[in-house]
Formats: structure tokens, C-alpha cells, sequence
């Protein structure tokens, strides 16, 4: 008998009952799943932890119902000819001639946990602890675990040094809002919770820890979807003395240890792409490429078009295979979304062996008709999107479209990893002017491009790579600003003066000037590539306790009001005095 599983209570888990213990007699512990009378005098009660169940044979009767815990000492037999059950691990053997002591009763469950149900979600996570009880919860939150375990031998063994940061902070640069916590003993003032450890693992550099790692937890005060939580992990990772291309393969080495350990593959090498090359080829910063259709160039084609839908300083196009039998209605729903990405239209024509039909058909010139007619390989059934506009934004509107007709669920294997490297620096202006940092204002701006950031600085680009997977954000990085002198520039076009600077991130800055060494990071979201490794569509399948979308957590009932003596005690009576 293994040795390691044995404890006081028990000598086995009952998914590993099996033929090699024939004719022992072990207890094993659990819950009933299910218990069956066999005529008068013989109860089967089928027991189960998370290793799977055993059915175990009890003479007499019994006082047992589902859920209730057990302890079970019985003699391992093989089951007689004939009533083997092919579907279950332990399904040779049962436990035969059993004393059951019950170690504690159960009410009724509100859910059945043995069947693979649907059960409305919010009563899953007002019994979260039933739930978890369940195969799913028991699988994903045990992969996670195996995740984790993987991330932090591969970066043990890559010489990172793991390190945790505070959760009481100050501001951290990363955009979302933040929670606040009051202080009691400075009454008044609040301690911020990070959104991640960035400037406390920028600070672990000055303090000459070269390659720092942390499974940190991180928090951010934002609108919930299914690929973000309040609370959520991060595999973050710092370290000196790298270029961009080290922290790639740190990375890159780790998130596929990770892989294998859960799948057993290890991920082929992984694409990098530019930013600029995913917006032209797939209309987005995260290719799903896991499919093609991707987005091709009409704009010689219609650069002399008198079909002033289509007249533009860009012209992009879309093959849909096998798109032509969509329907009209089905095409306005398109052009709606569309529309609502910004485009003033959307153009289509159905590709058949008399030629295009589209409204638009008999507008276009011969030369434009024989474009649309064999863009990317084009043939008969197919159906072609135009979206005529700027470049960045006709790409966008079809990347959205391609993303709607052709993208698999998102969990749905082959995992397509990509890295996207050389984001462009700024992602526009605020309302009041001043240009927004597309990753944070730490980030090193590209050498060549430090000239355009006076003049031209849209075109910035900036050290900054992020990691895709199946068209989710896995995670982002960058190198670091290590010099004050590009760290002002930074600050100056970014709108932040020396002031705010020095009351934001003062004892960064300070810090720097104590010999900051050039350094570089990453972090990636475990939630997310756990919640795709299991097959999920949404990361509260692989989060112990979420919060609803709503951002509620139902078993707890928080966010809820605290006493009135806490609020005094936090001055915090005059914000809200309690009902
Ligand atoms: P960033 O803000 O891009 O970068 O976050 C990195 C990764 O964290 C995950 N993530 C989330 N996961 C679930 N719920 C959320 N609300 C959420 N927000 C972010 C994503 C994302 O890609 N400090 C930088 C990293 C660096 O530069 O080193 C940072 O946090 O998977």
C-alpha cells in the first residue's frame, strides 16, 4: 500500500483501491455517493474523495445518505464474474464485508455532485465548497497547482530567486483602478493594493537580486469579464543585466514547462510577429492563429475606384470560405458590428461561378471584380468583406469580423502561442491632450525611434512584448527606462510633471539614482493559461472563491458593510455612516 497516502484515519484513497490489494482488509475515508440496498440484508454504498469511488459491500443495514462521511474497513475483493464496471478506475474490486463508522452526517446537497449537470452558476458558487467537490473544480483547481509547481521549478532552475512583495502599497502604474484600504493608525490615509509588484521588482533590481520571480497576487478595481477577475495571479518575473530577447526565452522556457506538465506536449517554438504585423494580417495585438483568413490588401486594386464606398487611403479584405450561403440577415448583423467598431460601412459580395453578388457588383470595374473574385484563393461559395477606411481602423473592423465568423472557443486546442513584440510606445492622446502610455511609463522607448518623441510620437515604438495565446492576452513586459534623462522625457510627453512624478513614483526615481542596472520583465496571467490549458471559457472555472460579474462573491456575501465601531475607528463615518 502506498505509504504516502496513509494517514491515521485511512490506509488508502478510494480511486486506488485495486486488484493488487486482493484479499487485504483497508479502510479507506470519504463521502457516500450513492448507496443501493441488495434485498434485505446487503447495502452497497459507493465512496468518494477526489481519487474517485469504491463501492463497498455492507452487511445488514446501514444509516447512511449521500454526503455523509465515512470511514469504511472492508476486505478487497474482486467483483464476482460478470459485474465489473469497465467505467470506473476501481471497477475490478469493491470492498467486501464492511464496518462503516460515519464521522459526521450531511443534509441534503442543493445540487446533485456526482452528475455532470448543469447547475445554474450562481448556486455553484454560493456553495463553492460543494462545488469544488465536484470532478471539474477538483481537476481545473489540481491543474493549476501543477502549473504552478512547473513555473516555479523551470524558474528555480533558470537561477530566479522567487520573492514576495507587499499587498499594502502605494499607486502602481498599470492603468486599472485601484482598491484602497483604510489605515487606522493614520486615519485619513489609505494604503493602495497593487495591480501588480511592478515597481517593487524594479526596485528588487536596484537592490541587485538579478532575476527575480513571484506568483503574485494582483488587484484591480475593473469591469469583469471572462478573462478578468478583481483578484487574479500572475507569474511576474524581473531581471538585470537582459535584453527583451533573454526575457523572451526565460519566458518562453517556463510557460512551456508549464504546458507539458498539463498536456504533456511541449509547445513547437513560438512565432514572434511584430505589432505592426498583427494589425495588418490579423486586425489585432492577439492573433488567434489557430485558423487562417487572414486579412489581405486591396488598396492598389480600388486606389482609382468610382465606387465612392470603397474610395479610401486603405482598402482591406476578408475571405470567408464557405461564407456565401450566410444569410442577408446574417450580413446586416456584420455590418452592424461593423459599424460599431467604427467603420462607415461593410461591403460584401458572394463569390460564384457566374461571377460576384453583392449590391456593389455591377459598380465595380472589371480589374476590382477580379480582384475581390480570387482574393486569397477565392472560389465559388466563398464570401468576401471590404472594409474601406484608415489602415489601422479597417484592419480592426476586420479583425472583429474574422474573430466572429471563424474563431473556435477559446480553450479549444491547438495551442497557438505568439509573442508580439515593438508595441508602439503610446496608444493616442486623453481629452486633455497629453499622449496615454500603451504599456507603462516605465517602458523603454526603441534607441532609434527617441528622436521622434519630441516630434512625432505616435510613432514611438517601445520595448514592449506581449505573449498570445488561442487570442488572449497570456501576458505583457518590456525593458525598462533605467536613465533619468529618458525617464523625463517619458514623464515630459506622457504629460506627467516632475511634481506628479516625484509625489507618484518618487521613491522609484530616487532609487534609480543609487545605480539602477538596465533591466527587463514579464508577467502572465496563471489564471488565464490555466483557464485555456483545462479547455475554459472563463478563468472563475479555475479560481477557488471568484467574484461574480457583478463582482459580488455569493457564499460571503462581500463586499458588505462593516460595524459602525470599525468605521469610527477608520474615520471613515462621515463617507458613509452605517444603516
Ligand atoms: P499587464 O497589466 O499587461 O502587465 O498584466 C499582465 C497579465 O496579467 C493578466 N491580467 C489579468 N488576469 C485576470 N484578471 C485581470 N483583471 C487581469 N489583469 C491583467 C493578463 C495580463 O496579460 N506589470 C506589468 C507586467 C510587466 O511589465 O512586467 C503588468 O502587470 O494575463
Amino acid at each position: 500500500m502506498s505509504s504516502e497516502e496513509a494517514t491515521s484515519l485511512r490506509d488508502l484513497q478510494c480511486g486506488h483501491v485495486g486488484v493488487e490489494h486482493e484479499g487485504r482488509r483497508v479502510t479507506v475515508c470519504g463521502w457516500v455517493a450513492k448507496r443501493r440496498e441488495h434485498g434485505e440484508h446487503l447495502v452497497f454504498v459507493d465512496v468518494r474523495d477526489w481519487t474517485g469511488v469504491v463501492q463497498a459491500v455492507v452487511p445488514g443495514t446501514v444509516d447512511v445518505r449521500p454526503e455523509f462521511v465515512v470511514r469504511v474497513t472492508g476486505t478487497v475483493s474482486r467483483r464476482p464474474e460478470g459485474t465489473a464496471n469497465e467505467r470506473l478506475a476501481t471497477g475490478l474490486v469493491e470492498l467486501t464485508d464492511c464496518d462503516v463508522e460515519v464521522l459526521n452526517t450531511a443534509e441534503p446537497p442543493p445540487f446533485p455532485l456526482d452528475e455532470r449537470t448543469e447547475i445554474d452558476e450562481a448556486v455553484r458558487l454560493r456553495y463553492r465548497y460543494l462545488d469544488l467537490r465536484r470532478e471539474p473544480m477538483q481537476r481545473n483547481l489540481r491543474v493549476r497547482a501543477t502549473i504552478n509547481r512547473a513555473l516555479r521549478a523551470s524558474l528555480d532552475a533558470q537561477g530566479f530567486c522567487e520573492i514576495e512583495t507587499p499587498l499594502l502599497w502605494a499607486p502602481t502604474p498599470e492603468g486599472a483602478r485601484e482598491f484602497v484600504v483604510p489605515s487606522r493608525l493614520h486615519p485619513g490615509d489609505f494604503y493602495v493594493l497593487p495591480q501588480s509588484p511592478q515597481i517593487a521588482k524594479q526596485l528588487l533590481m536596484v537592490g541587485g537580486f538579478d532575476r527575480y520571480y513571484q506568483i503574485a497576487r494582483c488587484l484591480r478595481d475593473e469591469d469583469l469579464r471572462a478573462d478578468r477577475q478583481f483578484e487574479f495571479t500572475q507569474l511576474d518575473v524581473e531581471a538585470s543585466f537582459v535584453t527583451q530577447t533573454d526575457v523572451v526565452r526565460f519566458v518562453s522556457q517556463a510557460v512551456a514547462a508549464a504546458a507539458a506538465a498539463v498536456t504533456g506536449e511541449v509547445p513547437q517554438d513560438i512565432v514572434t510577429m511584430t505589432w505592426a504585423e498583427a494589425l495588418d494580417r490579423y486586425g489585432t495585438d492577439k492573433p488567434d492563429l489557430r485558423f487562417g483568413m487572414e486579412i489581405c490588401d486591396l488598396t492598389a486594386a480600388f486606389a482609382t475606384t468610382s465606387v465612392q464606398a470603397l474610395a479610401a487611403p486603405c482598402v482591406k479584405a476578408l475571405r470567408v470560405p464557405g461564407g456565401g450561403d450566410l444569410t442577408r440577415s446574417r450580413l446586416d448583423a456584420l455590418t452592424e458590428q461593423a459599424k460599431a467598431h467604427g467603420a462607415k460601412g461593410l461591403a460584401w459580395f458572394r463569390v460564384s461561378a457566374q461571377g460576384l453578388e453583392s449590391p456593389l457588383a455591377r459598380h465595380l470595374a472589371p480589374e476590382e471584380s477580379a480582384a475581390v473574385a480570387s482574393l486569397d484563393g477565392a472560389g465559388p461559395g466563398d464570401l468576401v468583406l471590404v472594409v474601406a477606411d484608415e489602415h489601422d481602423l479597417a484592419c480592426r473592423v476586420l479583425g472583429a469580423l474574422r474573430l466572429t465568423l471563424g474563431a473556435p472557443p477559446v480553450g479549444a486546442g491547438p495551442y497557438r502561442y505568439l509573442w508580439v513584440t515593438e508595441f508602439p510606445m503610446f496608444e493616442g492622446f486623453d481629452e486633455e491632450g497629453d499622449l496615454v502610455a500603451a504599456h507603462h511609463p516605465f517602458t523603454m522607448p526603441v534607441a532609434e525611434d527617441l528622436e521622434l518623441l519630441g516630434t512625432d510620437p505616435l510613432r514611438v515604438r517601445s520595448q514592449a512584448y506581449d505573449l498570445v495565446l488561442n487570442g488572449w492576452e497570456l501576458g505583457s513586459g518590456s525593458v525598462r527606462i533605467h536613465r533619468a534623462d529618458i525617464q523625463s522625457r517619458v514623464f515630459r510627453a506622457l504629460g506627467i510633471g516632475e511634481e506628479e512624478a516625484a509625489s507618484r513614483f518618487g521613491f522609484l526615481l530616487g532609487a534609480f539614482r543609487y545605480g539602477a542596472p538596465p533591466h527587463a520583465g514579464f508577467a502572465f496571467g496563471i489564471d488565464r493559461l490555466t483557464a485555456i490549458l483545462v479547455g475554459e471559457e472563463n478563468i472563475r472555472e479555475v479560481i477557488a472563491f471568484p467574484k461574480t460579474q457583478s463582482g459580488t462573491d455569493l457564499m460571503t456575501g462581500a463586499p458588505k458593510q462593516i460595524t459602525a465601531r470599525q468605521m469610527r475607528e477608520l474615520r471613515l463615518g462621515a463617507a458613509r455612516p452605517p444603516a
